[in-house]
């Protein structure tokens, strides 16, 4: 798995006195969140504390207390062990987190607990009860940068899965052969939420010192004329690969992920596809389950094969090929940086 470099060593080590049976409690104090936190001399039983990261701390904790009994040297590497091991875990943020792609992500984070600590961003507080209301989800807006800035805090990987969604003009009847017409929101136009609110994104976490950037986006953009390019007058695809371009020229670590037509099917037994320039849209294979689009985004965070890199995305149908297990072999087929 990548690992990402956090904050240094967060326990002030010079307050720890030498450790005997009868010492008082140890006050820890963590500079990052500011959090006081006893821990008994003898289990050195750490605080909980969301924002604490321990580089450095497998050689360096054992040798700072030689006086400990053996039995108290053991229980303290053990601990130190624990703290190192949480020093590898990854803080992921993902956008879009009440959408239909980014609810998968949010929970497949969630579920990878001993890899991830999990974040989400939503745009209401009502798409923050649809996922279960945690504290780890925020709610802001991705064309108000401010509203960006408490979620991206202390994050390693951010995954955008935001878009502009089009809307369903009402009144159209397919009895008599009509096709439906869509548009856009005011103030919800892809130039708003997919070039802005992703820019937008990608600035604030920039700031933030976030070390990997997932994007999924679309194929399709390879062509202005593309009839998604029309959806009320959106010209989605257009901004969406600028937006692309915009983050493989930031300098942050990028995956851009442009997926196929997205279906709500069952994950993990297909055989993926990756491809590029769109050449997939000339074949009968370009759709993609979510929850696979889901699982790319995560597996993405664990090879750095998947850093810099940029690719088309779809899966053969079930029961043709073989489901895709190696991640890491389907990253390195990737040559395409854009
Ligand atoms: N649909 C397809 O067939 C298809 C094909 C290829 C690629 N893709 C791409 O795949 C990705 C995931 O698609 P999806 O269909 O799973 O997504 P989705 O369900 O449409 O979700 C989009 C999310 O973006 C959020 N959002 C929109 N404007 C926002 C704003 N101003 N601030 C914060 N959040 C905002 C929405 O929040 P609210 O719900 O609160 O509005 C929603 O949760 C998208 O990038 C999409 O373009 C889709």
């Amino acid at each position: 798995m990548a690992t990402f470099t956090r904050v240094p060593l967060v326990f002030s080590t010079s307050t720890l006195p030498p450790a005997t049976a009868s010492s008082k409690p140890l006050n820890r104090h963590c500079h990052k969140c500011n959090c006081v936190a006893s821990a008994s001399p003898l289990t050195r039983k750490v605080p909980e504390c969301s924002s604490l990261s321990f580089l450095n701390t497998r050689s360096s904790f054992s040798s700072q207390i030689p006086s400990l009994s053996a039995r108290q040297n053991k229980g303290f590497r053990r601990t130190a062990a624990v703290l190192a091991s949480m020093a590898d875990l990854s803080t992921v943020l993902v956008t879009g987190a009440g959408g239909r792609t980014g609810q998968i992500v949010y929970k497949k984070l969630k579920e990878g607990s001993d890899q991830f600590v999990a974040r989400g961003l939503v745009r209401t507080p009502e798409s923050k009860e649809t996922i279960g209301g945690a504290d780890d989800v925020f709610v802001g807006d991705i064309r108000d940068s401010a509203t960006l800035v408490p979620a991206m805090q202390g994050v390693d990987a951010l995954v955008i899965l935001t878009s502009a969604v089009p809307k369903m003009k009402p009144g159209f009847d397919p009895t008599k052969g009509e096709r439906p017409e869509f548009y856009f929101e005011d103030g919800a136009y892809p130039e708003q939420v997919d070039w802005i609110g992703q820019k937008n994104q990608i600035d604030v976490a920039k700031e933030a010192g976030v070390k990997q950037i997932v994007l999924v986006g679309s194929m399709g953009g390879t062509n202005p004329n593309h009839p998604l390019n029309s959806l009320g007058n959106g010209n989605i695809l257009v901004w969406k690969r600028k937006a692309e371009q915009y983050l493989a020229d930031s300098g942050v670590p990028y995956t851009i992920i442009r997926a196929g037509g997205l279906q709500d099917r069952e994950g993990g037994i297909r055989e993926l596809l990756v491809g590029k320039d769109d050449e997939l849209l000339q074949t009968e294979t370009k759709t993609i389950a979510r929850p696979d689009v889901a699982e790319v985004c995560i597996q993405a965070l664990k090879f750095e094969d998947a850093k810099f890199k940029a690719f088309d995305l779809a899966s053969k149908p079930e029961g043709v090929g073989t489901p895709t297990k190696d991640f890491k072999a389907l990253f390195s087929q990737i040559t395409t940086r854009f």
